[in-house]
């Protein structure tokens, strides 16, 4: 069985954290042969980071993770690619494999393929008007701080549509190098599909419909059904739990909140959730 969570946020809410624990019990009585991967936002600091791994310690089977926008937040001490590839290292002492710094992860019935993926500002509201560099700088006009916390606490060192697309080659090569009736199960942090997201409409708040400029990009999923041997898409990053099917392929976001923590169990054709809550 490959076991699914994501958007952990240790250290971030009481409640969170109970429920993280929780279901890190349970996942201590899973079998050797399971895996389990957690699909980015474990936390956003790295004694937090490391507290959260060590919960899943007494998990039996294989244990990996893909990086989210959250592996790259610093305070300005370290730069963010730095602590982002320092916690692919890092996480590896506590038994975690860094599946999106890997090519792939071969499973007994499938590949698994990790991406962070990132945003293009492809989901942006066109209806709000609001002009390119105020996506840009994630501030919403006449606002006089960022909405989006990654314009605080990540520094790429390129615009976001250049890290998008570098992280898009990435996940091209990776596909490249499997044959194509090779069976893949592909975990990303961000949205790939446009439709797991709810449509904005009219009356959700603008800095909502503002937000949704920042959940992912479309081309991941573009790319990922490109694969004939594409099985199943799982991803994070927004809080909502939903599943949808894009030729026959099911995608689907796990939907952790701040509160409540979602556990997929995928068995190779259907999909369980389970909701640890306190
Ligand atoms: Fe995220």
């Amino acid at each position: 069985m490959l076991f699914i969570t994501s958007d952990l946020h240790y250290g971030a809410d009481r409640l969170g954290d109970a429920a993280v624990r929780k279901m890190a019990r349970e996942m201590a009585k899973t079998g050797p042969d399971d895996i389990f991967v957690v699909a980015g936002d474990i936390a956003c600091d790295d004694l937090r980071f490391k507290l959260c791994l060590e919960l899943f310690r007494a998990v039996p089977g294989k244990k990996l993770f893909v990086r989210g926008n959250h592996e790259l937040w610093t305070d300005g001490r370290e730069k963010s690619l730095t602590r982002f590839h320092r916690l692919a290292d890092e996480a590896e002492r506590y038994g975690f494999l860094c599946l999106d710094a890997t090519n792939s992860f071969q499973a007994d019935e499938y590949t698994l393929v990790g991406a962070m993926g990132w945003y293009d500002y492809a989901y942006r509201d066109h209806s709000l008007g609001i002009g390119l560099d105020s996506y840009e700088r994630k501030t919403f006009p006449g606002h006089p701080y960022p909405l989006w916390n990654d314009a605080l606490m990540v520094d790429l060192g390129e615009k976001d549509a250049a890290w998008t697309n570098r992280e898009l080659r990435r996940l091209e090569d990776k596909l490249k190098l499997l044959e194509s009736r090779t069976r893949v199960v592909a975990i990303l942090h961000h949205v790939p599909v446009d439709g797991l997201l709810p449509p904005p409409t009219p009356d959700m708040p603008e800095d909502v419909r503002f937000a949704r400029a920042f959940l992912g990009s479309p081309e991941f999923g573009r790319i990922l059904c490109g694969h004939p041997g594409t099985k199943a898409v799982f991803c994070g990053h927004a809080h909502l739990e939903n599943s949808i099917h894009i030729n026959d392929i099911p995608f689907t976001c796990v939907g952790s909140d701040d509160e409540r923590k979602m556990l997929l169990e995928y068995d190779g054709s259907d999909i369980r959730r389970r909701v640890f809550q306190t």
